[in-house]
């Protein structure tokens, strides 16, 4: 089992598109996945069109009052389930501040569907405790970055926290997202960081493509399989199972 994190300090830079895409695809090629949505906005259960079942699930799943196995939905797609978010999910991190072993909670959690060849962690922003989880749960992060100074900001604050809190700095690979041509900024600040061997060369631009993702509340691939964005999650993909599979 591989376990694949979308995550970045930052909010609203593309984790979420990236990780349903990503597991879509992931499904598609045959691997039996799972996407487990940790964000109590829920986003990725939203696109995927699914409830979770019990009330405070994600609370619970915590707790261990319920296992993980019996929180899992199927989505519309073959290979590919789902653990959804409820608002309970926003408590994550006082319940972990509760429970020994709280920085490794995650990783014995996920222990309990090893029956699957990939789970991506659909993460919120930020850098708490849940995030030390899933550093420590994750075989690889996969954080997108807007190739701006803020966004890159945040890559070097969570890089710095990787050293200073002896994390496999390894695991950190990066791409850039919400890619726009136009802008001089963003081919400077791309052309810089692709020196870095933490980024991939295949990158996602904005497109709106991408962006009616909430209207169709379905994978990009299903409603513009041909499109240059399907194109560029594929690259992205490729790569991916390249470096991390
Ligand atoms: N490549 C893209 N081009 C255009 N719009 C995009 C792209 N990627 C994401 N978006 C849009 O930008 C918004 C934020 O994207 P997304 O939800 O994937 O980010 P996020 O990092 O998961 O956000 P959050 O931190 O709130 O969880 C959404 O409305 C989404 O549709
Ligand atoms: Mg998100």
């Amino acid at each position: 089992m591989t376990v694949l994190a979308l995550y970045n300090l930052k909010g609203g830079v593309g984790k979420t598109a990236a990780a349903i895409n990503l597991a879509y695809l992931a499904a598609a090629d045959g691997y039996k996945t799972l996407i487990w949505d940790l964000d109590p906005q829920g986003s990725s259960s939203f696109y995927l069109g699914v409830k979770s079942i019990n009330k405070n699930e994600t609370k619970k799943l915590f707790a261990e009052e319920i296992d993980l196995e019996d929180a899992v939905q199927s989505s519309a797609f073959k290979h590919l389930s789902v653990i959804p978010a409820d608002i309970s999910a926003r408590n994550i991190d006082t319940f972990l501040s509760d429970v020994k072993h709280s920085r490794k909670k995650l990783r014995s959690l996920l222990s309990q569907v090893k029956s699957y060849d990939i789970v991506i962690l659909d993460c919120p922003p930020g850098i708490s405790l849940l995030h030390e989880n899933i550093f420590n749960a994750a075989d690889w992060i996969l954080m997108p970055n807007i190739p701006t100074t803020l966004s890159i900001n945040s890559f070097e604050t969570v890089a710095e926290y990787f050293k200073n809190n002896e994390l496999e700095k390894n695991k950190l690979k990066c791409f850039f997202s919400m890619v726009d041509h136009r802008k001089n900024l963003h081919h400077e600040v791309m052309q810089q960081f692709y020196k870095d061997k933490l980024f991939f060369k295949s990158y996602i631009p904005y497109l709106s493509d991408v962006e009616k993702m909430g209207v169709h509340q379905q994978p990009l691939f299903e409603y513009a399989n041909s499109s240059y964005a399907a194109q560029c999650f594929r690259d992205l993909w490729h790569e991916v199972k390249k470096v991390c599979m």
